[in-house]
């Protein structure tokens, strides 16, 4: 099934539910709280606690999303700083006579994972919230019950702590609530968010009167469970990227894997942050751009890739997704001058500096150091403009630490200087 056939499933199951599709969002929110659009609830955020919505009270989408949370996990076979959100929603509105909550929830997830996908109940797990004694709730046994009755057998259902199956609030404030997760072969691919409680700024639990759905769904998890492939990497999704990386022979693949993956998922987010208006700069969103497009630079490097990869490889993005957002190629110019004038930028310190760092922390790790020291961090960055995040990459590729404690010390000794060095922190490359 391809990723077009698997997008129109899952819309068309909801349509037939009753579900109004509604297109993605930006990537940059409304909600000043957020840096990006991290889930497909955000742009209805409001509707749980208003008494309508333009959409009506059942909605389905397709969410373009970015988080950074788990940047360093890119790499392995599953986790992505950009990616889409298969997402389904009921809001319970005082006039809706039809809004759903866990029954109808948890049904509409099995007979579309298990029925209309045919994924084999072996391959299935589930995960329902086992309570939390400190913010008085107690183990969703209504879940566990709807699970079993539908034939997952009761030791396929597994118990998670709050860090794992209670969601949300995005942002400052907001619903959330306890979830229930479908994992097939051990990833977790969608997770079903009742919301039931709304988490003030004080982090304050209050439980609201009117209780909603929210759920999401990683498409590229969702791709590579149905497509039987070992990766996020080698689905319709990103398989034409890494051919592309790939295609004038310029590096080992088995060896430089983990850095073809980085270098794809990174230049996705990239074509989408940028064109959905983010400019790289050193602050907020425009410098995690600019941490993105610095990293692929450095990989870029390592695999021998000439400067063509860039404007070939954006294009084979733009091919993958343009049916869906059609922004992406109107911006297809934008993106590429963008990355083509902070490649131009970093070229200096990539040619010049990275490759003494490497070499001073492939010393200290010879020297038998286990961190490398605060001063050499804080002095890259104060005066070289080398940011940690690049030194911690760095070390982390050779296995080892940065003492953080030791780099605020040397910036705290550093503080006394003019405002215009003092200012100079903040240019982290
Ligand atoms: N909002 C939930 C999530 O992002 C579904 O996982």
């Amino acid at each position: 099934m391809t990723h077009q056939e698997i997008r129109k499933k899952f819309l068309d199951f909801f349509e037939k539910r009753g579900h109004k599709i509604i297109p993605s969002s930006l990537l940059v929110p409304e909600d000043k709280s957020v840096l990006f659009t991290t889930a497909g609830m955000q742009q209805f955020k409001k509707y749980y606690l208003d008494n309508d919505s333009p959409y009506g009270n059942k909605i389905a989408s397709i969410q373009k999303c970015l988080r950074t949370v788990d940047i360093d996990e890119v790499g392995d076979e599953s986790h992505l700083t950009f990616f889409e959100m298969l997402g389904n929603f009921s809001f319970k509105f005082p006039e809706a006579k039809d809004s759903y909550f866990k029954k109808e929830a948890i049904k509409h997830s099995y007979d579309l994972i298990v029925n209309d996908f045919g994924v084999p109940l072996r391959r299935i797990k589930i995960s329902v919230f086992k309570g939390d004694d400190k913010n008085d709730i107690s183990i969703d046994q209504e879940s566990l019950e709807i699970w079993k009755s539908l034939g997952i057998p009761e030791e396929k259902i597994f118990f998670g702590e709050i860090k794992d199956n209670f969601w949300g609030p995005t942002g400052e404030e907001g619903p959330c609530g306890p979830t229930t997760e479908i994992h097939i072969d051990g990833i977790e691919v969608w997770n079903i968010v009742f919301n039931e409680y709304y988490c003030n700024k004080e982090k304050h639990l209050i439980p609201l009167q009117r209780k909603g759905v929210d759920t999401g769904m990683g498409l590229e998890r969702l791709v590579m469970v149905l497509q039987g492939s070992k990766s996020v990497f080698e689905t319709d999704l990103f398989s034409p990227i890494i051919t592309e990386l790939r295609n004038k022979n310029l590096y080992d693949y088995q060896s430089n894997q983990k850095f073809e993956r980085i270098i794809s998922d990174h230049l996705k987010a990239g074509v989408f942050v940028i064109s959905d208006g983010v400019m790289p700069s050193n602050l907020g969103r425009g410098y995690i751009l600019r941490k993105l497009i610095r990293k692929i630079m450095r990989h870029s490097k390592k695999l021998n890739l000439h400067d063509d990869f860039l404007q070939r490889s954006v294009k084979t993005i733009i091919n993958i997704y343009k049916e869906y957002y059609p922004d992406l190629e109107k911006n297809e110019e934008k993106v590429l001058e963008v990355f083509n004038e902070e490649f131009q930028k970093f070229e200096k310190l990539l040619s010049r500096e990275i490759p003494k760092i490497e070499k001073d922390v492939e010393e200290f790790k010879n020297k038998g150091y286990k961190f490398i020291p605060g001063a050499y961090v804080f002095n890259t960055q104060s005066s070289i403009g080398v940011g940690v995040e690049i030194v911690q990459d760095i070390a982390k590729e050779k296995g080892m630490e940065i003492n953080m404690e030791e780099v605020k010390k040397e910036e705290e000794k550093h503080k006394k200087v003019s405002r215009v060095s003092q200012d100079k922190k903040f240019i982290k490359l």
